[in-house]
Formats: structure tokens, C-alpha cells, sequence
């Protein structure tokens, strides 16, 4: 029986185990996918408690992607320069830790808009939190000449820019209406427009409309960004995609099977929603 689980504080609300289940039923593979709350004081202990139970690894969300990384004895390439983890093997005794987010804002791009070239012109992305750290080095990994980070706190757009070099700049909030003029891919990182938080309000006219457009907000599946949008005739990408494809390569890597994302999957997420 092989076991691996999601850590969190609170873990109620992930959508991990539905996934994952999912993909163990399909294959038909003996194991159990479990909801672990762990909390920050607690999160060393409990990764040695896991592994001493015979884990095979973990999924990590908040409040520990970052402290985790922290723990590991090994850190992938992935995980270091985004400086957050939310997928842990265990080997040997030992804590491997990745972050397999940037792989699925890609793969979930490639999925749904296969003739997107990130290489065509420069991305524009919304936030500078740490879902924007997995996307820009996502982006720049596939080929982006140069992403421009907008926040509303324009320092920490600043930091982020600093920290990926050359290719990577701040923008002013403000000054999104006369970036998007220039951009063949904009992604809002930031968390406006998900169910219960205030609008994502830019004035989306100098968009063109060969600019592909993602949201990583997934509740509503359909946000305001995405429905305006595609009223400008640009493809647009929703969110679930990079939730489902981040789960893949922890799946391999503990249960050794390489998972599909499909219909079945997504519709099952869909109405957890
Ligand atoms: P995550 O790790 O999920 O990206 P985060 O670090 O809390 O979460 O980042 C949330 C992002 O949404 C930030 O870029 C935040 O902007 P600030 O850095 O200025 O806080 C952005 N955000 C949240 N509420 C916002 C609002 N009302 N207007 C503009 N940006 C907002």
C-alpha cells in the first residue's frame, strides 16, 4: 500500500485528494491519498512522523510551501528559484522537495492553446505573490524574451523582478492599460476576481487580440478577465488546468504511474467546485 497525502493549515477546502484519488482509481493502484493538517509549529516533526509512517511523499500547501524548502535536503532547480515547494518525495530517509507549479501553468497552456508560442513577444503578469514566482519562472523557462510584473505594491514587483535578472521588470499598476498594447501573453496571478474578493478592474482596449489571456483564479472558472477577454477575440486559458496539472509529476513520483489530466478529471473537480 503506498501512501502519500496534502499538508496544510487548514487543509478542509484542498482539492488534492479528489485528484489524486481520481488518477489511483483509474489506474487501479493500491494506495490512499490523505488530508493532513499540520500546523507551522508543528511542520518538522510532522515530515519526519510522515516518512517514519512510510510515506511515499506529499503534496504542500499553504501556510508551509516556503518552510518546507527550508527542511529538504535536496531542493530541485524548480523549487529554489521560486523559492517555495509543494511537492515532496521521500527517499532514503531523505526530503526532495519541487515545486511543480510552473510545470503546470505550462502544461495547462500547451493543453488549451497549443499554438501559443511564449517566445512570440513579452508576457505582462498580474501580481508579484507567490503564485507570480511560479508563473514568471515558468514564462521565462519557456522562452519568454522579456515578462513585466504589475502590482498594486509596486516594491514587491520591484523585488520579484530583481531576483529573476534582466529579462524580468516592474510595471506600475497603473500602467497596464499601455503594456498591454505590447504583450502576447498576460496572466493574472493576483488574487481579484476569485469567489468573495473585489473585481479585477483594467481597462483591457489596447489588449491585442492575439494575446493570450490566463487566469490562475479558478473559482469562478469564468472570471470578468477572461469573459472580457475573449470579447476582444483573444484566446484565453482558465485556472483549473494548472491546478490539476501541478498534481502530475508527485503522482509519478510516488505511485509510478504518469497521470492524465482529462475530461473526467476536470469535471469531478469542477463540481467541488
Ligand atoms: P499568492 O502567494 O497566492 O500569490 P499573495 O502573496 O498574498 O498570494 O499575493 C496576492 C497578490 O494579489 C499580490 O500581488 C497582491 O498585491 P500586493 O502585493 O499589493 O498585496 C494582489 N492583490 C490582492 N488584493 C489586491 C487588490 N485589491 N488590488 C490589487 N492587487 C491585489
Amino acid at each position: 500500500m503506498i501512501k502519500a497525502g496534502v499538508i496544510g493549515w487548514p487543509i478542509k477546502h484542498s482539492k488534492s485528494p479528489i485528484i489524486h484519488r481520481h488518477w489511483l482509481l483509474q489506474h487501479q493502484i493500491v494506495g490512499t491519498y490523505d488530508k493532513i493538517a499540520v500546523p507551522s509549529n508543528d511542520l518538522g516533526a510532522s515530515l519526519d512522523n510522515l516518512m517514519a509512517q512510510g510515506y511515499a511523499g506529499i503534496n504542500v500547501t499553504l501556510p508551509h510551501k516556503m518552510a518546507v524548502l527550508e527542511l529538504a535536503d535536496y531542493a530541485s532547480p524548480a523549487a529554489m528559484a521560486i523559492g517555495a515547494a509543494n511537492t515532496v518525495l521521500f527517499k532514503d530517509g531523505k526530503i526532495h522537495a519541487d515545486n511543480t507549479d510552473a510545470y503546470g501553468f505550462l502544461k495547462n497552456l500547451m493543453q488549451h492553446a497549443p499554438n501559443w508560442n511564449a517566445s512570440a513577444a513579452p508576457a505582462l503578469i498580474l501580481g508579484a505573490g507567490g503564485a507570480a514566482r511560479a508563473v514568471v519562472y515558468g514564462l521565462l523557462d519557456a522562452g519568454a524574451p522579456e515578462v513585466i510584473i504589475a502590482n498594486r505594491t509596486y516594491a514587491r514587483a520591484q523585488d520579484l523582478a530583481q531576483h529573476f535578472g534582466v529579462k524580468v521588470m516592474a510595471a506600475q499598476w497603473c500602467d497596464i492599460g499601455d503594456v498591454l498594447s505590447v504583450v502576447g501573453t498576460l496572466v493574472n496571478t493576483t488574487s481579484l476576481g476569485m469567489m468573495g474578493q473585489p473585481r479585477l478592474e483594467i481597462d483591457l482596449s489596447h489588449l491585442q487580440n492575439s494575446c493570450l489571456v490566463n487566469d490562475i483564479v479558478y473559482n469562478p472558472l469564468e472570471t470578468d478577465l477572461l469573459r472580457h477577454a475573449a470579447q476582444c477575440g483573444c484566446p484565453t486559458v482558465d485556472g483549473l488546468g494548472m491546478l490539476l496539472h501541478q498534481a502530475a509529476p508527485g503522482f509519478k513520483a510516488w505511485f509510478g504511474v504518469k497521470p492524465q489530466v482529462d475530461k473526467d478529471l476536470r469535471d469531478k473537480v469542477l463540481v467541488d467546485l
